[in-house]
């Protein structure tokens, strides 16, 4: 098993060491996945601290080759990286860019691909099916290149992609993680834990984003962990938002626009249904199952006299409600 663990660990190795070189070193991997990257805005520092590569738009190139370097076909098809299909292999990640995903320590489990193209048929990212070494409920992107800066900022920004990570890095906030593509797992969560307390979660400017960030704070809240959110202009992600802006414009904005997830929610509210006395009954009761998932007493009490005060309603009705909550969860 461990022998296993350790030829799959070994093929992801090389085939991250493969997908750079063909991005760095040969005609089209410059001219297609570097322009790529160049055209996104990644630096070449950038694109050489994060490993980024390009997988060549042939069947089977990369996997022919790392035969071809006497690595087995069996292990090259449990990390996914090639495809058996009728007794023929393919590459997985034909013709895309790769982001190589590194664990805590800075080993390679798996990767995303991205299409070059915004055709829309194609899936936008492929990613490394779950593995004996890639558990993707247990692994964040970018916790490698994020530890020490989470851990001195006492701060973790947490992101949706992988592109939010790496524009967040190069205009030098670097205490950023994604989940990347799974929803949001309590075991990610942990992961940070182990580096901060604070979580400030930064999801994109879309229906979708304002979900996730929705889910993602009970999760978090429920680890006893501190969370803030920040919210970006429609069609906006981290990404684009750290694109077009300065260093010090953004953590201008971080610092302005993060909210408490009581204020978050209150503003989410004030969007949609001003004045509703039925929706505004609804964010009230969705407020106190947050805080229901607060282990601390004393935090449940702050944030209850917070969401009395923001929302006008007393707070004796809040504490019966929270009390409601509280015992049908038990
Ligand atoms: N994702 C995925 N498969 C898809 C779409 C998205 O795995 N078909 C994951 C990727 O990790 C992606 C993240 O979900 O980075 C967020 O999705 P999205 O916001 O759509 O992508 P961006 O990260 O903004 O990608 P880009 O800027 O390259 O369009
Ligand atoms: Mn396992
Ligand atoms: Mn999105
Ligand atoms: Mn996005
Ligand atoms: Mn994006």
């Amino acid at each position: 098993q461990a022998d296993e663990r350790e030829s799959m660990y070994l093929v992801s190795e090389f085939a991250k060491d493969y997908f750079k070189r063909q991005l760095l070193k040969t005609e089209t991997g410059k001219a297609i996945g570097l322009g790529y990257f160049k055209e996104r805005g990644f630096t070449r520092e950038t694109i050489e601290k994060f490993g980024l590569g390009y997988s060549p738009d042939v069947w089977d190139a990369f996997t022919s080759e790392a035969i071809k370097q006497g690595y087995k076909l069996e292990f090259l098809e449990k990390t996914g990286l090639s495809i058996v299909k009728e007794a023929k292999q393919f590459d997985r990640f034909k013709g895309r860019v790769i982001f190589p995903i590194h664990s805590m320590s800075g080993r390679t489990l798996g990767f995303g691909g991205r299409i070059l193209t915004n055709d829309k048929k194609a899936a936008k990212y492929l990613n490394s099916p779950e593995s004996d070494i890639y558990h993707k409920s247990k692994v964040l992107y970018g916790i490698y290149f994020a530890k020490q800066s989470i851990a001195k900022e006492d701060n973790c920004y947490l992101v949706e992609g992988y592109t939010d990570v790496i524009q967040m890095h190069q205009a030098g906030i670097e205490n950023v993680v994604s989940s990347s593509g799974t929803a949001l797992t309590s075991d990610q969560i942990r992961l940070i834990n182990r580096l901060t307390q604070n979580v400030t979660v930064l999801f994109d400017g879309d229906a979708a984003g304002i979900r996730a960030s929705i889910r993602g704070i009970d999760l978090i809240l429920e680890q006893g962990m501190n969370v803030k959110v920040c919210g970006f202009p429609e069609g906006d992600d981290p990404d684009s938002f750290a694109k077009n802006n300065t260093e010090s414009d953004i953590k201008e904005y971080l610092e302005h626009n993060a909210k408490d997830f009581i204020s978050y929610k209150a503003s989410l509210l004030v969007d949609e249904a001003k004045g509703d006395p039925i929706k505004k009954a609804g964010v009230i009761r969705d407020m106190v199952n947050s805080i229901a998932k607060i282990p601390d007493r004393i935090q449940q009490e702050i944030y209850l006299k917070e969401c009395a005060r923001i929302m006008e309603i007393s707070e004796n009705v809040l504490y019966s409600t929270l009390a409601q909550i509280s015992a049908k969860a038990n």
